[in-house]
């Protein structure tokens, strides 16, 4: 596995890659890598024959008072994690590298951006969009893979990539947790031992959440006020949100009807803004995605 620091190094290998007739896969990340980064990367490498790993913390995605300084870093453990899960080139641009001094151009979305995760963080996904967009034009990967843990942000980019003809395909994959339930996060590394225990009530919300709505609850307002109530049972946690919104479009709903909805939170535990969220598609409970009940489906009567 190579590690490069430099936009050409990572064109010259991958035109090199590409002459070869070989496909490749792109993981982007902000290092700091757990397992949650290495089931993407074996994801990856599972289906495509390259494997590219960015490693950058991206300084356009914190806003000022944000953790940009103090976000974790080990290069050294992140390339040890990247080679055992099948990456083939890690990119590690310093961010001179990426922004010139007088870089002015941002990826702007103006709609799924302003609820959730962009009402605290409202210069966030400008940030994510614009890197995301300069690490797809670097590496020109066939897909690209984003876990389900950031669930607003995988919306964001499929969006992007649409509205934008990216010939990339976007692959969300599923949250990884730790055994006791809690998301796997590079940012669970500032909890002390009594907030790692009280971060818990998150999980617990959402596995609450999530099997009320399995067991037929369609009333938004029902399942979240039975998720804020475990969450504000806990004295460490502070609620930033738990919503409901259309998967597709971020937009708040009141009923779970006939489209994938997003159930996710941001809970401040301590000082710490930790997220976790379920996602619901009906068409999965419905068989054929018509939307009707399952038991009696109009179209292939499953
Ligand atoms: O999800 C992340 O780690 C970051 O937002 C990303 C996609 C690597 C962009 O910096």
């Amino acid at each position: 596995m190579q590690a490069v620091t430099t936009i050409a190094e990572v064109r010259e290998q991958v035109k090199a890659w590409r002459r070869e007739g070989l496909t490749v896969g792109l993981v982007p990340t902000m290092g700091f890598l757990h397992e949650g980064h290495k089931s993407l990367i074996v994801r990856a490498a599972a289906e495509n024959d390259r494997v590219v790993v960015s490693d950058f913390v991206n300084p356009t995605q914190f806003g000022p008072t944000e953790d940009l300084e103090s976000y974790p870093r080990d290069f050294e453990r992140d390339c040890k994690l990247c080679e055992e899960a099948g990456a083939a080139l890690v990119f590690h641009p310093e961010p001179s590298e990426m922004y010139a001094p007088n870089a002015c151009t941002y990826v702007n979305m103006d709609e799924l951006t302003h609820e959730l995760c962009g009402l605290t963080r409202p210069i966030h996904f400008r940030g994510v969009c614009t890197v995301v967009s300069k690490l797809f034009h670097i590496v020109c990967p066939d897909r690209a893979y984003f876990g389900q843990k950031d669930a607003q942000q995988l919306a964001v980019i499929r969006r992007m990539v649409r509205d934008l003809n990216f010939d990339i395909q976007i692959v969300g994959c599923p949250i990884i947790r730790e055994e006791d339930g809690l998301a796997k996060s590079s940012r669970n590394t500032y909890l002390s031992a009594e907030e790692r225990t009280a971060a818990l009530c998150l999980s617990r919300a959402v596995f609450a959440g999530q099997k009320m709505v399995e067991a037929g609850e369609r009333d938004a307002k029902t399942v979240l006020d039975a998720m804020r109530a475990i969450i504000e049972a806990e004295p460490l946690a502070k609620i930033d949100y738990v919503k409901m919104v259309d998967f597709e479009n971020i937009v708040q709903i009141e009923k779970i009807e006939n489209v994938p909805v997003l159930c996710a939170m941001a809970v401040y535990i301590g000082k710490t803004r930790l997220i976790d969220n379920f996602i619901y598609d009906p068409a999965e409970d419905a068989g054929c995605g018509c939307g009707c009940s399952g038991d009696s489906c109009c179209c292939c009567g499953a």
